[in-house]
């Protein structure tokens, strides 16, 4: 594995490995690496490409009141793990190359980053978007994957690259979990034991929904109340949304049919968590 410490080593190395006749597979992440991030070095590895993987905290995505400043960082450990997984080159840029002194032009989302996380982080999806395009200059990668995890994240990224006919597959990758269900992130290092526990019923929730939807109830509504349920049982911890949406544009729907996103977002204890599934795809 390599490490590309700047933008003209990063363009070097992607021009001989397309002149060696690879295609390119790109993993953007903010680091703090866990099996959530290294399942998506999975599938670009599955998909024959040689893997990038940016490494950037990314300062324009974080609100100001956000963790950008206490965002865990440990670079020896993201090393170890990317290199071990197969990563091919490590791009680990700093600030000031992805945004140096006047740079000013930023990526607007249209509508669809309004909504849900958009609504109650203004500003977020400007930060994703701009760092995701650059980085797709940056390297020119065939694919790159995201995670089904940040389900409107990736399906933003995939509507930039259909808007500005940018010719690469966005190939989206599935949740990875504790085996009791929390999704991986890597904010759940924020949660004591006790949070930690609450956190997950945003899975266990999400479960019914997909249980009862597998039954056959196909009504948005009680598919809410299904996520909700256990949730409720807790006055520490704060819903945000409980989404039952389209695909497409994420607009709420009133009933579910296959392909269906059911995306929940809470306050618990000190960090904030989100999930989602797709309505018949793999269970949960
Ligand atoms: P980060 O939170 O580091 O996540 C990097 C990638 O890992 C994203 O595509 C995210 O969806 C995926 N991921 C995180 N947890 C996952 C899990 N449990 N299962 C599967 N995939 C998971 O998302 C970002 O960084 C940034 O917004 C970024 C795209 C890098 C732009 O700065």
């Amino acid at each position: 594995m390599v490490e590309l410490h700047d933008i003209a080593a990063l363009r070097s190395w992607t021009r001989a490995a397309r002149a060696a006749g690879r295609r390119i597979g790109l993993v953007p992440t903010m680091g703090a690496l866990h099996e959530g991030h290294l399942s998506l070095v999975e599938v670009a590895r599955g998909r024959d490409t040689a893997v990038v993987m940016s490494l950037f905290v990314n300062p324009l995505q974080f609100g100001p009141t956000e963790d950008f400043g206490r965002y865990p960082r440990d670079l020896e450990r993201d090393r170890a793990l990317a290199r071990a997984r197969g990563v091919e080159a490590l791009f680990i840029p700093t600030v000031d190359m992805m945004y140096p002194p006047g740079s000013e032009t930023r990526v607007t989302p249209g509508e669809t980053a309004s909504r849900w996380e958009g609504a109650v982080r203004p500003g977020h999806f400007t930060g994703v978007l701009t760092i995701v395009a650059k980085l797709f200059h940056l390297v020119g990668p065939d694919l790159a994957v995201f995670g089904q995890k940040d389900i409107q994240q990736a399906v933003l990224v995939r509507r930039m690259v259909r808007d500005l006919d940018w010719p690469l597959e966005i190939v989206l990758a599935p949740t990875v979990r504790e085996p009791d269900g929390l999704a991986l992130s890597s904010r759940n290092a924020y949660l004591d034991a006790g949070a930690r526990q609450r956190g997950l019923t945003l899975s266990a929730g999400l479960r019914d929904a997909e249980a009862a939807w597998q039954g056959g109830e196909r009504s948005a509504r009680r598919l809410r109340e299904l996520v909700q349920a256990p949730m409720a049982v807790f006055p520490e911890i704060r819903v945000e949304y409980i989404a039952v949406v389209e695909p497409d544009r994420l607009t709420p729907v009133e009933v579910a049919t296959p392909g269906t996103i059911i995306a929940t977002a809470a306050h618990v204890g000190p960090t904030r968590l989100i999930d989602n599934l797709i309505l018949g795809q793999d269970a949960i």
